[in-house]
């Protein structure tokens, strides 16, 4: 396992829209294996695969306290409510920003086995599902922003 160098702005893999994973083979696990790795020398809670590199439909996350949620080709299927939180991301080092998200949001994809989970987010979680998946079509949280302004340096502090 290996932790893998991270991407970050204005490198183009943050911009491309990423392939589906049609097959979850051993090439696949190691890549989650190493992403988990990658995660967990961060500061952050999720990293999806263009991150790092690899224009696949593949997010890890992990909250504080829980155990690792691994999403093969996460679909965002239903988004309510409206709330503003503080994010940052680990391909933007020392920044953040208030950002608008929804409020609870359910995610359909599969786990690292292949098989079909729902998710339902709330909070943080529902933030960072919305993120790790904007991630997979290109998009960035600083894309959410209407004045680039808005974007303030920071310290030390949690990164998605
Ligand atoms: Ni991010």
């Amino acid at each position: 396992m290996a932790v893998l160098q991270m991407r970050t702005l204005p490198d183009p893999a943050l911009r491309q829209r990423a392939k589906r994973v049609s097959k979850i083979d051993d090439s696949i696990q190691k890549l989650i294996d190493n992403m988990i790795d990658t995660l967990r020398a961060s500061s952050g809670v999720g990293l999806a695969a263009p991150q790092i590199g690899v224009p696949l439909r593949i997010a890890v996350i992990e909250m504080p306290g829980e155990e690792v949620i691994t999403l093969i080709n996460p679909v965002v299927v239903k988004r309510k409510g409206e709330r503003v939180l503080t994010e940052g991301c680990l391909s933007v080092p020392g920044y953040q920003a208030e950002i608008k998200r929804s409020l609870t949001v359910k995610v359909r994809a599969q786990d690292r086995h292949g098989k079909e989970i729902r998710l339902k987010g709330e909070g943080l979680f529902a933030h960072v599902l919305e993120h790790e998946t904007d991630h997979l079509n290109g998009t960035l949280y600083v894309d959410h922003l209407e004045n680039p302004a808005e974007l303030y340096r920071i310290e030390d502090a949690q990164e998605m």
